[in-house]
């Protein structure tokens, strides 16, 4: 699994209570974070050697893309290139999003460059639900997350800015499109208001690995089996420990550099 850095800690974190028994390899890019400003072919390349890393250092049986922009830049490429399964956070999310609303009027925040790549967009368009889908790009708060502030006055006045577009849509339903944002729900809660629900690609996208692995025959089935977490980081690797466990708990112990040539 990886993420430009702690925000696919969230999917990682569902992935490890569904399925205990799984051994488990997290790279945050935290040494090229973040990916939402970047043009979207410069992404697909970090993710392209991420991948790679994960099938020869680590022999993994399935990536997953734990992150909104990387998922909207190559997630096509990466499962028409890797020789292992791949899956993505988008396509779960927005099946959450379609299942919760009772509007039918949508919104999907996330990083300008997943936003802009129109990949939720078209995920919406292809589940053929009768929806009204208002998106917005939420620039700056990966980096609030980054930094361990999730509900200063800072991040508020900045959400009451880039939230406003989703409130005056009437919206009642509001996918987090970036896997650093279920950190800033509490936030992002009180400027939607309570009536609107959040929801987050997390608990979906480990139900769809779950399915995938049994479809394949390739889940752990020794009940009773607790599986290994390695977390690698690519930048500094103390503070990934410390913010790291403050987000996932006590399974982010094992924590290794990793470098790029
Ligand atoms: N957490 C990532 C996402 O889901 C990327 C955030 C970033 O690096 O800008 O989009």
């Amino acid at each position: 699994m990886f993420d430009s850095g702690f925000g696919g800690l969230t999917v990682a974190r569902a992935l490890i209570d569904l399925l205990p028994a799984e051994d488990l390899v997290y790279v945050g890019d935290t040494g090229r974070y973040p990916y939402g400003p970047r043009p979207l072919d410069e992404v697909r390349e970090f993710a392209l050697e991420i991948a790679d890393h994960l099938v020869e250092h680590h022999d993994v049986k399935l990536i997953v893309v734990a992150c909104n922009t990387a998922s909207a830049a190559a997630l096509a490429e990466l499962q028409g290139s890797m020789p292992i399964p791949v899956v993505g956070v988008i396509e779960p999310g927005v099946r959450s999003l379609v299942s919760a609303t009772r509007s039918g009027h949508i919104g999907v925040i996330g990083t300008v460059g997943t936003i802009g790549s129109g990949a939720y967009q078209s995920a919406v368009e292809r589940t053929e639900a009768k929806v009204t889908l208002t998106c917005a790009a939420c620039p700056g708060f990966v980096e609030f997350v980054e930094r361990g502030d999730t509900d200063s006055d800072q991040v508020h006045v900045l959400a009451e800015r880039l939230l406003a577009p989703l409130r005056d849509a009437g919206i009642d339903t509001l996918l987090l499109g970036c896997t650093h944002y279920p950190f800033l729900a509490r936030t992002i809660t009180d400027v939607m208001g309570r009536e609107v629900v959040l929801v987050d690609s997390a608990d979906e996208t480990a139900f769809r690995i779950r399915e995938l692995l049994a479809e394949l025959g390739l889940e752990r089935t020794e009940s009773g089996r607790v599986g290994c977490h390695i977390f690698e980081s690519s930048g500094d690797v103390d503070m990934f420990r410390r913010l790291g466990r403050s987000m996932l708990g006590p399974e982010l112990d094992d924590v290794r550099s990793v470098a790029w040539t």
